[in-house]
Order: C-alpha cells, then structure tokens, then sequence
C-alpha cells in the first residue's frame, strides 16, 4: 500500500448546507431516529427494505453471518428480479408508465424523427425481456450460464440484463469503451457463453463498428457458442452463419410468454469485471435478494424517490452505477428514468441541459469529472435552459471538490436542490455513505455519514479507530448488496478484502477523515488502483499492457492528480531501442493501451528513461515517480541504484 494521497478534497469550505425546509418538510425520511431504528437493529431494518419487493418465496433467516466473511442474506426465500423490476408494475396497472424516456447521441440529426427519442413503457420492456428470454434459451442459455453484453447505451442493454434475470443467467456486462482485447479476456475467464452485442454505437454521431471490432475474439472463446447482434446503425456486420443472430428477428421470432424463473436469494444474479492492483480483473459476483433489495432501498431513500420523480443516472450500463441506478434500483421502484445515448458534448457542449429541460428531469446523478467538464464550458450553457424541474441533484465516482460542489448547487441545482454525494464501490453493490436528503446536513466534499444501517470507521496506523482524523476507511457490519465473491477466485476475495482486519472487516481500499461531526472525507485509493474519470484502472494492467508492446523493455504507471479527470495516468518506459523516446513512438504506445485496454486507459503522459529508478533490490520506486511527476522536491533517494535517472525524468517532465 502506497501513502495516502493528497486531494483538495480536504480544501474545506465552512458552509454546510441544511437540508431546505420545504425539502425536509415533503421527504419521505425526514426525522433522524431512523438511524437509531436501524442502528439498534439492522437486520430489521433491512428486511422491512426487502419485504418491499415480490418473494416467491419467503425468506427464514435474514442474515446468517456465522462464518465471515461469507454472508447469507434471505436465506430460504426465492424471488425473481425480472418479475419485481416489470411484471409487478405491468400487474398493478402500470404497464403504460414510462421506464425510460430514451435519448439518441443524434436524436436531432436529419431522419431521426421516429428513432431518435422513445419512451419505453414498462410493458414493452417486460415483452421484450421475456422474448429475449426464449432467445437466449433457444440458444442452449439456461440457469447459471455466463452472458456476456457490450453494448452501447441502449433499451436493449436493459432488457438483455433482465431477460438474463428471468431465466437465472448471470449477466457480465462488459463497457463499450473497453477494447476487443479486454472483452476476450473476460468472457473467457468467465466461461461466457453467448455475447450480446450491437453492429456498431454512435460516437459523436458517427457509428463506430463494434461487431466488426470484435469478431476476430470468437476463435478463440472456446465455450461461447452465439452472438446475439443489436442493429442500432444498419452498418451491415460481418454475421458467421449459425452463430450470429440479428436481435430484432431472432426477438420478433420468439415465444412472447416466459415465466420467471424462482431463483434462490443466493443465486448468482451477474458478475462485473472491475480492476485491482493486479494486472488481473476481478471479478466481482452479486447475488439476487440482498443485492435487489439494498438497490430498490438506497434509489428510495438517497434520492426521496417521489412517484412523479424524473430520474436521471447519467452514467453507462457498462459501469455498476448503470446496473444499480440505471437499472435495477429505479426498475424495481417503478420509477420514470432518462437514458441517454451519448457524449455530453455532442452535438453542442449544452446537450445535457436540453435533455433535463425537454424531459423536466427531476434529479441528476453523475460524477464530479462531468461536473468540472461543465464548470469549465461556462455556466451560461445551462442558464440557457430552464432547468427549474430539479429539485435534487447527486455526485459519485470520486472525491467531489468542495469548488465543483458549490459549482453544481449553483448553477445546476439554482442553490436550492440537495446534493447527495454518494459513496459506494462495484464491490458494494450499493450506496453505503451518503446524507440522506431530507435530513443530512451536508458539507460540500464530504460524502456525511453511512446510511441508515451501514457501519464504517476509519481505522489508524495500528489499526484503532480514528475519532477525529486521517486512516484507512472499513466497514464493520454485513450489507446486503456486498459481493459474496470473486468469480472463480474465493480466495482471492478474502485475501483481498477480509485479511488485513480479519473476516469481520472489510478493507475498502480507500484512504478517509473523520471530522468532529463524525463526518466522512473520502480522500481516494491506498492500493495501485488509479481512478480516471471515474473509472477504476489499476497501474499493473496498464503497465503489461505496455510491455506488451515489443518496443518496450520496462514500464512503470502511476497515478497524478489531473483537475479535469480527478487523477490521469502517468507512464514512465523503458524503451528496447534506446533512441525510441519521440512523440511518434508515445503515440504508438497510447494506441497499443487503447487497443489492448481501451481508450480510458490511455496514459496521459509518457516518459523515457534508460533505466527506472530502482532501489539496490531492483524494486521500482513509484513514490518517487510520483514525486518527480508533481514536480516535488525529491524526499530520501539514498536508496537509489542509479541517481542520474531521476534528472533525465525531471528534465522531460518540466520540458513537456
Ligand atoms: C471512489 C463506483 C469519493 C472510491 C460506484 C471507491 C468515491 C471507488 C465516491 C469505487 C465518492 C466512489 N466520494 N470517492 N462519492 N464514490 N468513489 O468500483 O475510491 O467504479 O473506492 O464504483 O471510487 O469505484 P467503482
């Protein structure tokens, strides 16, 4: 584990921001004893969340922790998620309320008028899902099989996710952004067996194939055996007869009528690749009842879900903020949802504004480096449009900073919508620490205190807990969304998560404060994991992707502070031919991460030395990489093998 890293996260304001009087006074948690409720007993607590959704069955124990850190959550109950996001809502009369109001990245292009806005009902998602269904059982899927999805941000993405859930497959959804590389790797070490994909997704408004990209991984996938193929462009893919199949045809083909499947609440509901400071992914696996129910519960509470609520999680399906909060939280509560297809500039840097406008969005919910893009473009692109329908606005992803905080109550939020800056990881399946909008009074920066029923504590150098200070954050208590494994890899996930503190403490991999309101500043990563944008990368997976290349001999990455992207990757390399230092070979290297991770990977920075700095035992020495990248003075480096490379470095980085 590296030191903690430094963020002007803790560049405190002293303004807090109760929570406004007509919001506290509507809110459906509005009294502060539901934290003692839960406190004094949380496993009722949880299972009034969960006796909100549909059981087939009930459940006998609520939470059976008897041997950490493996949690049983509902034991004995079975439930479907398919049936609770959509069957219930179309049951109660609801089948006409919209799920989605689904946006094109080129809605107001020539030609779009028909298929550039939908509004997608809850009935329509509940018959496509169930013909997806019978698709995917006509292709050999059934209960346990691994699905694989790469999709760009359409309907369709939901409804192969549900149509997964109604029949017990386990869903691995795979970001659009990654590259074929990246894909191949996690459909086979989950043993994939059929891919969900499109012919092509629009980037700023030109499609870029992503069938075509891929094809050349099918060889090799042993066990997938067929590739379902969303036509969102009319690119006209390459089809392999026999194993490619067009989703509209093979959809409109099918039995519209599949029951869903009764699944345990410990069943496997899907698995997200996520990365660790390995080189490896982890896969991290979800299960049924806990996972639907701390959803369904923290979109209800976090975001005071109201009935005429128009949500938006501008985030990807790819990411678990677009599986929790795109998809299973506001599916299950019925709620009304925006889903956009695209890049917020696109075609002009205010599209998000005409989009909340058009559709009156209620709340927002996206990540501070969105937020600093939009400081950054000016506040005159949202006073554009009237944005008067928000009346709660939420953060997630990273550290917000305090001036992008403020920016956000201001100028999105017109000083009178909450803000709810959420913090929880793939890992927890759910939002763990954040204010709770009718109650909290929140400090901009700080992410406040862990949800009713969630216990953290900020641990110190000797593992004590921190009353007031800076230490390592944990989570004391079994949640009912956290994940039960690594996929194939049990013990990778005790030994990662449960080994430090022992099976009772979860290790959060995030550094923290605690203030004397017992208040949560979440500062950022303690292990090798590097968060761009967002999105989680660790330094070894960038780094083999670099000495993947033949040109390279050594590579080391580390993570800087970036003001637009919270933290951008810096690449330091060893190149085979010494004279390969030019801009042509960075550009080479930058498109072989693209091409063996994908573009979010990319280094922002590539630096050459002969040798990398090393201490006499041959291991890189990062913290001093990371000293020379932010151009600080240089602490201890008698341990140095060779001092002259750090002034070679030096020069590089403030020439450049
Ligand atoms: C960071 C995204 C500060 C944190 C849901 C965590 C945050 C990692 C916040 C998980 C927040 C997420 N404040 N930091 N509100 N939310 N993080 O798995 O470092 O993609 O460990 O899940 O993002 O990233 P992941």
């Amino acid at each position: 584990m590296r030191d903690q890293p430094e963020l002007d996260v803790l560049l405190k304001t002293e303004e807090t921001f109760p929570p406004p009087p007509g919001f506290a006074a509507s809110a459906e948690l509005s009294d502060p004893e539901v934290y003692d409720r839960a406190a004094a007993d949380p496993e009722a607590w949880w299972a009034d969340w969960a006796a909100r959704l549909d059981w087939m069955e009930p459940w006998d124990t609520v939470l059976d922790w008897s041997d950490p850190p493996h949690a049983t959550w509902f034991a004995g109950g079975k439930l479907n998620v398919s049936a609770n996001c959509l069957d219930r809502h179309v049951a109660a009369g609801n089948g006409d309320r919209v799920a989605y109001f689904w946006e094109a990245e080129d809605a107001d292009a020539p030609g779009q008028e028909d298929r550039g806005r939908k509004a997608i009902t809850y009935s329509w998602l509940l018959d496509q899902t169930q013909r997806f269904a019978n698709v995917m059982k006509g292709l050999g899927v059934g209960k346990g099989d691994v699905v694989g999805i790469y999709m760009p941000m359409v309907p369709e993405a939901a409804v192969a996710m549900l149509a997964c859930t109604r029949i017990g497959a386990i869903h691995n959804v795979v970001f659009g952004g990654f590259s074929a590389e990246s894909l191949k790797e996690r459909m086979e070490v989950s043993g994939a067996k059929l891919l969900v994909t499109a012919d092509a997704t629009l980037r700023r408004g030109s499609p870029m194939p992503m069938k075509a990209s891929i094809d050349s991984i099918f060889d090799e996938l042993e066990e997938m055996s067929s590739v379902v193929v969303v036509n969102r462009c009319d690119t006209d893919p390459p089809m392999a007869e026999g194993r490619d199949h067009f989703w509209a045809e093979s959809v409109e083909a099918a039995d519209p009528v599949c029951e869903p499947e009764p699944m345990d609440a410990e069943d496997p509901l899907y698995l997200l690749y996520t990365s660790g400071s390995t080189a490896k992914p982890k896969g991290i696996m979800h299960t049924t009842g806990g996972y639907l129910t701390q959803v369904a519960a923290t979109h209800q509470m976090v975001f005071d879900l109201k009935d005429d609520d128009i949500f938006w999680c501008a985030a990807d399906i790819g990411w678990v903020t677009g599986h929790s909060y795109i998809v299973y939280g506001p599916l299950a509560n019925g709620a009304t949802s925006i889903m956009y297809e695209g890049a917020p500039d696109y075609p002009q840097k205010d599209r998000w504004w005409q989009i909340a406008a058009r559709y009156k969005a209620s709340i927002l919910y996206t990540a501070p480096t969105v937020i600093r893009s939009f400081m950054k473009w000016g506040e005159e692109l949202p006073a554009k449009h009237d944005l008067s329908s928000l009346r709660l606005l939420g953060s997630v992803g990273e550290p917000i900073n305090p001036r992008a905080w403020l920016w956000y109550h201001k100028y999105i939020g017109g000083g009178h919508c909450p803000i709810v800056d959420t913090w929880w990881q793939t890992e927890t399946g759910a939002i763990m620490i954040s204010p709770l909008p009718g109650i909290t009074t929140t400090k901009p920066g700080s992410a406040t205190v862990p949800i009713p029923g969630i216990e953290a504590a900020i641990l110190d150098s000797e593992d004590n807990p921190v009353e007031e200070g800076g230490g390592t954050l944990v989570l004391t208590r079994p949640w009912p969304a956290m994940a039960r494994t690594l996929f194939n890899e049990p013990e990778r996930y005790v030994e990662t998560y449960w080994k430090r503190y022992g099976p009772d403490t979860y290790l959060v991999g995030d550094a923290a404060h605690i203030d004397e309101d017992d208040y949560f500043w979440i500062v950022g990563r303690i292990d090798d994991v590097i968060n761009v944008s967002g999105h989680r990368l660790s330094t070894m997976e960038v780094e083999s992707a670099l000495v993947s290349h033949p040109g390279v001999a050594e590579a080391a990455v580390i993570g800087v502070s970036d003001e637009a992207t919270g933290q951008a990757i810096i690449s330091f390399v060893t190149p085979q031919d010494a004279s390969n230092r030019g801009d042509d070979f960075t550009t080479e290297l930058r498109q072989h991460v693209a091409e063996r991770i994908g573009k979010l990977a990319r280094p922002r920075g590539i630096y050459y030395a002969d040798d990398l700095p090393k201490t006499r035992s041959g291991k890189i020495m990062r913290r001093l990489l990371r000293d020379v990248a932010d151009g600080k003075a240089l602490g201890d480096v008698s341990t140095l093998k060779d001092p002259s490379v750090i002034d070679d470095l030096k020069a590089q980085i403030s020439g450049g």
